[in-house]
């Protein structure tokens, strides 16, 4: 198919270098053109209508258009459209903001670091812990551990702790420096041993995670980093008791324990924060994305006294914190970001997903049955389905990922946005939805789940 000369999608490809997407396709197929948005639908330049089952990437907790916000950030571009950090200043946005994170994060808290994106951020956690280690007196303390299929973002540090192979092949990364590591993926149903409960697979992942800092030294190894929930490593949610294992290992050797709390944060996983949901107490945390509910590109890290005894003694000895972005602390993200959390606490959002949690997951489980599907996972707003060609030895498809990729396509045919996850369907609606919607994500899902189906009969995909 080639694109019309003069659209608005054939003039997209021609100028814009779109991410994640393979670009060639891209140029046969244009890309969906999105117009407006309100609550939980989006429109495209055709008009056509779609429900919102992904929260625009993980993020849009209280969905499109909300009036408060907006208006915040006009009279917040009115009042003071900018000022830095930089040097000693701030502003009254940035103060009140560091505060109320400091109130609310899932750990002991004492400052707050402001970036743009989920990536920043987690380079900055990074750096952290290098200039924490320097100022402590132990130079080899260094190396950081993630985890296969995890996803910290995209930057050369983020892309680092990144454990997908998309996002190294052809880019040269992780980073070459003996620095990144990333110890088990620890999705059950794919990788435990025959027989191996939730709690010994677990065990196992821990066992594995000591012998890996053991191996390496734990004078070496400065932090481990975790979503509590894998997002787009697949929505995977950790087997029972992972966590505190894991948590118990970072103890014992020293090792810093980041959360990246950016899609899990604000309501996500049925408790503020996915902390709390599986009983990580981490030393630092990421925030993005659903803290200002996407309206503004805003990150946070917050960090423990411990870190920034470190910080604040290194910079003494040095003469400076060397680190921070033009707009670490934007007024208006800032502003945005004050007046989300404000909803969410006067609203009761979090609450509100909570009790939408059982419905969504009585959808999920409802496709359980189905022929092509292996696993059905969820936990709070959050969930997925992925695919295999038979049911009882849980094969996937080759090329792995086509199915997924067919299936979306199809999502987006019948009005519906999703994720492919591999081979697998990723929901994330807005924190906001009802009970109907929810009705309506999974019913448009029925029918794109049912031509899938029907294209994987007719190519002979699904396993004898
Ligand atoms: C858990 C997690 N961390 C970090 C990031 C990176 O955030 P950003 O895309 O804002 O750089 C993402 C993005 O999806 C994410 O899911």
């Amino acid at each position: 198919m080639s694109l019309k000369p003069g659209s608005n999608a054939a003039r997209d490809v021609a100028a814009v270098l779109h991410p994640m997407i393979n670009l060639g396709m891209l140029e046969e197929k244009g890309p969906l053109m999105i117009s407006r948005a309100k609550g939980v639908y989006i429109w495209d330049d055709q008009g056509k209508q779609y429900i919102e089952g992904l929260a625009g990437l993980w993020s849009t907790a209280l969905g499109y258009g909300n009036e408060e916000l907006a208006d915040t950030a006009y009279q917040q571009l009115k009042d003071l459209s900018f000022q830095h950090m930089f040097m000693g200043k701030s502003h009254e946005p940035g103060m009140l903001l560091a505060e109320k994170l400091k109130e609310i994060a899932p750990l002991n808290a004492s400052r707050v670091f402001f970036g743009c994106s989920g990536s920043d951020a987690n380079d900055t956690q990074v750096k952290l812990m290098w200039f924490y280690n320097n100022a402590l007196g132990r130079p080899n303390k260094k190396k950081i551990i993630g985890r296969v299929k995890g996803y910290h973002g995209i930057t050369v540090v983020a892309g680092s702790l990144t454990g997908l192979a998309p996002m190294h092949t052809g880019w040269d990364l992780p980073l070459d420096c003996g620095r990144f590591l990333h110890t088990d993926f620890p999705h059950h149903y794919r990788h435990a041993e025959k027989g191996e409960s939730e709690e010994d697979f677990a065990t196992r992942c821990a066992n594995n995670l000591e012998q890996m800092i053991l191996r390496e030294g734990p004078d070496t190894v400065a932090a481990f980093i975790a979503e509590p929930v894998m997002a787009a490593g697949g929505v995977i949610i950790p087997p029972r008791t992972y966590f505190e294992k894991i948590q118990a290992v970072c103890t014992k050797y020293d090792v810093i324990f980041i959360a990246d709390e950016v899609v899990c944060g604000f309501g996500r996983t049925g408790n503020a924060f996915g902390s709390q949901t599986f009983n990580i107490k981490p030393d630092s945390v990421t925030f993005a994305k659903a803290l200002t509910s996407s309206y503004q590109p805003l990150s946070a890290v917050v960090i423990n006294d411990k870190i920034y005894q470190a910080c604040l003694d290194g910079s003494k000895k040095l003469g400076t914190f060397g680190h921070g972005y033009t707009y670490s602390g934007h007024p208006v993200c800032c502003a945005v970001g004050l007046k989300t959390i404000e909803i969410y606490q006067r609203d009761r959002i979090f609450e509100h997903a909570a009790k939408m949690a059982p419905k969504f997951r009585a959808r999920l489980e409802g496709f359980q049955d189905h022929p092509l599907v292996g696993e059905v996972r969820s936990v709070g707003l959050i969930g997925a389905i992925e695919f295999v060609s038979n049911k009882a030895t849980k094969a996937g498809f080759t090329p792995a990922g086509s199915v997924g990729a067919y299936a979306f396509d199809r999502c987006h045919a019948h009005g519906l946005v999703a994720r492919n996850v591999g081979d697998g369907v990723a929901f994330c609606p807005p924190l906001i939805v009802n009970e109907a919607q929810i009705d309506e994500i999974f019913d448009k899902f029925a029918l794109a789940l049912q031509d899938t189906l029907d294209h994987v009969t007719r190519e002979g995909l699904l396993a004898a």
